[in-house]
Formats: C-alpha cells, sequence, structure tokens
C-alpha cells in the first residue's frame, strides 16, 4: 500500500480518539508536545503528515511506536525531529530574516526543503545545462514573469 494511505489511514485513528477536539491546541488535547503547543490538534497532524513524513518518504512509526503510544519519545527519530525543528526555527528567525537583500518577503527553509524525500540528502547534484540569468531587481526574471509575480 502507498505511504501516504497507510499515513491517512494513521491520521484518520488518531482524529476519532479526539473527536470534537480537532481545534483545540495541540498542547492540550495530546500529552508531550514541546514545541507545537498552540497549533490546533488537526492542523498538527496535517503537519506530521506532510512535513514530517512525506519530507523524507516516512512513516508515522518511522518516529513512532507501532503500539498507538504517540507519546513515547523512545524513537531516536522522534528526538532527532524535535532538534531539526528548533534547527529549522532558529536558521528562519534568526538567520535567513537577517538576508535583506532576498526577494521572497518570508523567506524560509523547511522539513521538505532539505530532505526531499529522503532522510539522508546526497550532497552532489548534476551539472545544470545552463548558468543560472544574472537576478537584477529591475529586470524580473522570466520565470517570475510567467508566475505572474
Ligand atoms: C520525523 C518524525 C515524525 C514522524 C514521521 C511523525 N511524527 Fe508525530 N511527532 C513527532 C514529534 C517530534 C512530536 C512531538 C512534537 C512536539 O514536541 O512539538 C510528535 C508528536 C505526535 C503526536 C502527539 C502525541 C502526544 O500525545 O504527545 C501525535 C498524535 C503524532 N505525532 C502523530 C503522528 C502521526 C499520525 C504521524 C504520521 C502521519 C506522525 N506523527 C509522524 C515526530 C514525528
Ligand atoms: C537546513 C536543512 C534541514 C532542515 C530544514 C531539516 N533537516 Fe532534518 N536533517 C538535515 C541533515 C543535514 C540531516 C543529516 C542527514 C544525514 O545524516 O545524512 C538531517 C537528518 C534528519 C533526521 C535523521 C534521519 C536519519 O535517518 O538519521 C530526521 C528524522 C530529520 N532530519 C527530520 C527533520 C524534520 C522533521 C525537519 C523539519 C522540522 C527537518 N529534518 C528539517 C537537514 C535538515
Amino acid at each position: 500500500m502507498r505511504l501516504d494511505t497507510l499515513r491517512k489511514q494513521a491520521i484518520a485513528e488518531v482524529l476519532a480518539t479526539i473527536k470534537g477536539r480537532e481545534n483545540e491546541p495541540a498542547g492540550t488535547v495530546f500529552k508531550n508536545v514541546k514545541l507545537h503547543k498552540d497549533m490546533p490538534a488537526k492542523a498538527f497532524l496535517e503537519m506530521m503528515d506532510v512535513d514530517y513524513s512525506r519530507s523524507m518518504s516516512f512513516l508515522c512509526t518511522n518516529c513512532h511506536m507501532e503500539n498507538g503510544n504517540w507519546a513515547s519519545d523512545e524513537r531516536k527519530n522522534k528526538v532527532i525531529a524535535r532538534q531539526m525543528e528548533r534547527m529549522q526555527r532558529d536558521v528562519n528567525a534568526k538567520y535567513l530574516v537577517n538576508v535583506k537583500e532576498l526577494d521572497d518577503e518570508i523567506p524560509k527553509v523547511t522539513c521538505t526543503m532539505c530532505h526531499r524525500g529522503t532522510p539522508h540528502m546526497p550532497n552532489t547534484m548534476d551539472v545544470p545545462a545552463q548558468p543560472v540569468p544574472q537576478r537584477r531587481r529591475d529586470v524580473p526574471m522570466p520565470m517570475q514573469k510567467v508566475k505572474g509575480r
């Protein structure tokens, strides 16, 4: 079965146990949430799927126990994921925000942006066929025109 189908099933199971409390903060609905206390429980679970799992082609059980004890911190990957979240927040809030020359109004790194579908990303890449055009603020890049930016 496809990974995302299995993950959707797991999410449906968790949602069934918090029926009526989907929009309450994850920090009160769940037992051991340290970094996303104010996020609505349902949005928190969507993040578990899209950011925490899909970005690395993980099933929930790559970080969580098979026995449904979601609160347990026994799995190494869960502990690492919290450190990744902290690192990501630091990069975004302390460093990227200070790179004033960026065009993006809210530049940020995400799990997906680094991981690209794998827990161990390659440190090499194909040689590009053409150079990227030099960026000039007064002349929008062709791609930006196409996207209507
Ligand atoms: C890359 C690791 C990772 C993956 C994959 C992952 N989680 Fe999590 N999960 C975490 C971390 C880390 C926390 C704690 C977050 C915090 O402290 O803010 C957590 C917390 C939770 C909690 C709260 C449990 C409690 O009572 O404290 C639930 C429920 C949960 N995850 C469900 C899921 C589901 C469902 C999936 C699959 C769709 C999933 N997780 C995939 C890392 C992961
Ligand atoms: C700035 C880039 C970057 C971001 C953003 C990032 N990671 Fe990572 N992550 C890494 C690197 C580098 C490694 C180590 C890879 C290796 O060992 O080959 C890693 C490793 C991991 C591992 C351990 C994998 C393993 O099998 O050892 C987990 C789990 C993980 N990241 C989860 C996350 C989650 C969840 C997020 C988003 C909250 C995230 N990462 C965001 C760069 C990043």
